[in-house]
This record gives C-alpha cells, sequence and structure tokens, in this order.
C-alpha cells in the first residue's frame, strides 16, 4: 500500500481519497508509528500529511525519523514537509505571516517528477504558519511564493519529495497531477487498484474467511448493505441468506428494489420480515422523538434476531451452523474508531429464547477498506441496480422520524407519497448528485386553512430539507431552483390528499440537524 501518515485534523481522510483516485490502493496510518510497523507494511510510498500544529509547538506530533531512512519514496505535505525539512536539517521558520487560501506559487522550472508539465505559475490552496526557510542539503528547491523561499522541494537519489501547499484539495489547480507524478513516476507505482481487483481480493478473502460455514447479511435498502451481500455472495454463494425486515417505515418502491430487483440481479438467497404491524403496534401513542427512535431500534433487533434465530433453527436441523454475518462497516469508520487490524470482531447475542446463552457471529466485513465512493464502484461492477447504488443516505428509522407526531398508517401513506414526488423531480432536474440528501417531513399535528376549488380546506404542511454536505456533520440549504420548487409544490398539494402547504426549510446545520427529529 501507499501509507498516509496522519498528523491530525481531516486532511489524511482526503489524501487517501486522492490515492486511490489515482487507481492505488491506500491505508491511514497515525502517526505514531514507528519505522519497523511501517516496513512490515511494506509500503511502495509513503505521504505525510498537514495537520493543525506547528513544528515548535509543544507536544507538536512527531515522526519516527527511521520512517525517512527506509528508502520508500516519500512526500511530504504541508506539515508532513515542514517535519521532513526539519528532521533532515533544514530550517522551518516562524515567519509571523499566514498564508491561508489561495495562495500563487512559482515553480523554479528544474526537472521534477511532481511537477512536469505543469505551468510555472499556478493558483494552490495553503494554509500553514510557519515555513521552510532552508532546505535540508541535498535537497532541490523546486517552487516559491512571495512569502516562502521554500514552498516544494526533492532529493531525487533519496525518492524524497514535499510540498507546502494541499495538492489534496480542489482548489489547488493541479493537485491531482502532482499527486500522480509522486505516485507514478516519483515511486512507479502502477494504477492497478480498481473495482474488478477489489472484488477479486476480497472474494478470495471472504472464502478464506467463512471457508463452506453459512452465514447471513441484513439488508436496509441502502447501499452498504447491498454491496456487502453481492460480494459475499460472489464468494460463498448459496452459504449466504439475506434478511430484509420492513418495518413499513420505508419509502415508496423500496421493498421492491430489494425483493425483486436486487434479488434479481444478485442472485441471492432472500427472507423478507413483514414486521409492518408490529411496528405500527409498538409506535402507537409515541411522539416524543428519542422515545421513537428508542422504539424503532429496539423492534428493529427483535425482528432481526428473531429471523436470525429460525434461520439457525432451520440450519440446526439440517445439520450445520451459521457462524458468521455479514456487516457494511466503511473504512471511514474503522479509520475514525482508531484503525486497527479487523480482528476480533465479535457479536454476541443474548436475547430471544431458545438459543445458547454464548450465540455468538464473527463478523464479516468486506467493505472495511473501502471509501463510499469506491463501494458504488465495486455495487456497479458487480451489477447492484443503479437505484440502490446511488442512493442517498436514509436514516435507519425512516420515514418513523419524518413524521412529526405519532407514527400512523395513513400518515405514512401520504408522506410516501409526497417522498416519492419530491425525489421524481429532483432526480427529472438531473440533482440527485448535487444535493446530499432532501428529508420529506409532514407536521402532522399541525394544521392551515387552505382554499382548493371552490372549498376552505385545513390540511398538513410538508417541509422540504434539501441539504448540501460533504459527510452530513455540518451542511448548508440547498439552493433549489425556484420553477422547480414551484412544481414540487404543485404536484404535493394536487396529488396528494389532505396536504395544502408546502414550505422550505432553509437552515443550514448547525443549528438545524439534518433529520427533524
Ligand atoms: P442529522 O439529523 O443528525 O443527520 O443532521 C445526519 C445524517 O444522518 C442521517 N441519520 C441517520 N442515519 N440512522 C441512520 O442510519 C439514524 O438513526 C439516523 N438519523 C439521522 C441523516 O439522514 C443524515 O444523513
Amino acid at each position: 500500500p501507499v501509507l498516509v501518515v496522519d498528523f491530525g485534523a481531516q486532511y489524511a481522510q482526503l489524501i487517501a481519497r486522492r490515492v486511490r483516485e489515482a487507481s492505488v490502493y491506500s491505508e491511514i496510518v497515525p502517526h505514531t508509528i514507528s519505522a519497523e510497523e511501517v516496513a512490515a507494511k511494506n509500503p511502495v510510498g509513503i505521504i505525510l500529511s498537514g495537520g493543525p500544529s506547528s513544528v515548535y509547538a509543544e507536544a507538536a506530533p512527531s515522526l519516527d525519523s527511521g520512517i525517512l531512512d527506509l528508502g520508500v519514496p516519500t512526500l511530504g505535505i504541508c506539515y508532513g514537509f515542514q517535519v521532513m525539512a526539519t528532521q533532515l536539517g533544514g530550517e522551518v521558520a516562524k515567519t509571523g505571516r499566514r498564508e491561508y487560501g489561495s495562495t500563487a506559487v512559482k515553480l523554479e522550472g528544474g526537472e521534477s517528477s511532481l511537477l512536469d508539465g505543469q505551468p510555472d505559475e499556478q493558483t494552490v490552496w495553503m494554509s500553514h504558519g510557519d515555513s521552510v526557510a532552508r532546505a535540508p542539503e541535498g535537497f532541490t528547491v523546486l517552487a516559491t511564493t512571495e512569502d516562502t523561499p521554500v514552498a516544494a522541494f526533492q532529493n531525487t537519489e533519496r525518492a524524497l519529495y514535499g510540498v507546502q501547499w494541499h495538492p489534496e484539495v480542489l482548489h489547488s489547480e493541479h493537485g491531482q497531477a502532482l499527486l500522480e507524478g509522486f505516485l507514478h513516476r516519483a515511486a512507479g507505482i502502477p494504477s492497478d487498484w480498481t473495482p474488478a481487483s477489489v472484488i477479486d481480493e476480497q472474494v478470495a478473502r471472504i472464502r478464506e474467511q467463512i471457508g463452506d460455514a453459512k452465514v447471513i447479511c441484513g439488508l436496509s435498502g441502502g447501499v452498504d448493505s447491498a454491496v456487502a451481500a453481492a460480494l459475499v455472495y460472489k464468494a460463498v454463494g448459496d452459504q449466504l441468506t439475506c434478511v430484509f425486515v420492513d418495518h413499513g417505515l420505508l419509502r415508496q418502491d423500496e421493498r421492491r428494489q430489494v425483493e425483486e430487483d436486487f434479488v434479481d440481479a444478485i442472485g441471492v438467497r432472500l427472507v423478507t420480515v413483514d414486521a409492518r404491524e408490529q411496528f405500527l403496534t409498538a409506535l402507537a401513542g409515541i411522539t416524543d422523538p428519542e422515545e421513537k427512535r428508542k422504539t424503532i431500534g429496539r423492534e428493529f433487533i427483535r425482528s432481526f434476531e428473531q429471523a436470525e434465530v429460525d434461520l439457525i433453527k432451520e440450519a440446526q436441523e439440517s445439520g450445520e451452523r451459521i457462524r458468521f454475518l455479514v456487516q457494511g462497516t466503511l473504512y471511514p469508520d474503522v479509520v475514525e474508531s482508531g484503525g486497527g487490524t479487523g480482528t476480533a470482531n465479535i457479536k454476541s447475542h443474548h436475547n430471544v429464547g431458545g438459543l445458547p446463552e454464548d450465540m455468538q457471529f464473527e463478523l464479516v466485513e468486506p467493505l472495511r477498506t473501502l471509501f463510499k465512493d469506491e463501494v458504488r464502484a465495486v455495487g456497479r461492477e458487480l451489477g447492484v441496480p443503479e437505484p440502490i447504488v446511488a442512493r442517498q443516505p436514509f436514516p435507519g428509522p425512516g420515514l418513523g422520524i419524518r413524521i412529526i407526531g405519532e407514527v400512523t398508517q395513513e400518515r405514512l401513506d401520504l408522506l410516501r407519497e409526497a417522498d416519492a414526488i419530491v425525489r421524481q423531480e429532483l432526480t427529472a432536474a438531473g440533482l440527485d448528485t448535487e444535493i446530499w440528501q432532501c428529508p420529506v417531513v409532514l407536521l402532522a399535528d399541525v394544521r392551515s386553512v387552505g382554499v382548493q376549488g371552490d372549498g376552505r380546506t385545513y390540511g398538513h404542511p410538508i417541509v422540504l430539507r434539501p441539504v448540501s454536505s460533504e459527510d452530513a456533520m455540518t451542511a448548508d440549504w440547498t439552493r433549489l431552483p425556484y420553477d422547480l420548487l414551484a412544481r414540487i409544490s404543485n404536484r404535493i398539494t394536487n396529488e396528494v390528499d389532505d396536504v395544502n402547504r408546502v414550505v422550505l426549510d432553509v437552515t443550514s446545520k448547525p443549528p438545524g440537524t439534518i433529520e427533524w427529529e
């Protein structure tokens, strides 16, 4: 792999993604990693990330200096560049001037795998206080800015490179070209990390892990569980059974997409649990958002585990054992929970009667190394239907937390209809990839006066909550075109009974969360 050494902040994940966009496999490691640990991973390249600190700060994150002596081609970025300069005897100075945001750099014009073929003057994204005042011995300066005498350097003999700016951000004009120059030209790494290669590798791993045992996978209708299931199916075929709980809080067409389209495309065996009545009964009378979420969560686990128990018994009767459970864990979750090598993942069960207390599953997590966009690419390669592969985020508790007030069958039907209209219109307008998601919310306990035909109405409002976001941690409301909003509003008020008003949520996050409950 290419190892991305994480010096903090959010840069490392972005770098790792950019490397993979160059079809090179990358892994994020903490800056506390030792030279021996690095060597043990057999890296073909190393990238030192940026970070929020100053190399002079007390407790500034440091790097085992042995890492730069391993002979592995290494690129330092921003803070990583300064760490490299400091460790190799260069000089990092507090200039007293911060360069922040768009900055013009001038290339010196010498030969460089990083910068060959790029314009001599370009705009890049910088964010730093200190800067490298003198390059270490043996290094050539490749670029400068008005405030920084050394904005990039290289030592081709030792295969060490560094840039003060952030090539991984889109605002750096030739950033991706620079990264690819490092990967392909400086380090000579081929582009062989592709969806097809990921599938081959994962299929082999899954086969090794599962052997001839039985495995189950819960499907949610979302992209992660679908792609995880498709991968496991490709690896072990009918040893896999999928379980899909229809809690009645799904959107229009979602059950059919899983039961028919997905099953037809992939061929997997599927058990659907129809738990709609059970959920409605459990939710009756509940209006408090937290209580609603807890109830939905509890009932969901109950139905899923009951299905597991049935399958386990069925297997036992034919003398087999279900040992594995598939989970769609993604790489960002793995990194954020401290990395780890992915062992010791065991889910224990202690619930419904009739099974040994210590019933345990080992987890199969075939997406652990992947970012979301890679999961989608792998899914497409496996033939997972487009509506599932391209699905925007949708909360586990479903429409249940988009009805403000008690959840009833009638209200669910109404909201489902409104939501379907919004999704149709957003898709028709070509905005699916531009917006992050657009919750549609029913204010079930609010009524307002309206007029329709020649009569007075007294119906409910529907709220549109279109948001733009990168990670759902923060979001802004999306400025949808007025004529699109008008079309959505017309259709909802005309087509959905009992709705006589459509309103737009123009709150960013924070302070408003994306969902209303
Ligand atoms: P909030 O409302 O917290 O939502 O701004 C952030 C993102 O998370 C989604 N969301 C959930 N996803 N289970 C999920 O799987 C949940 O209980 C849940 N609640 C919110 C929400 O749709 C948004 O993308």
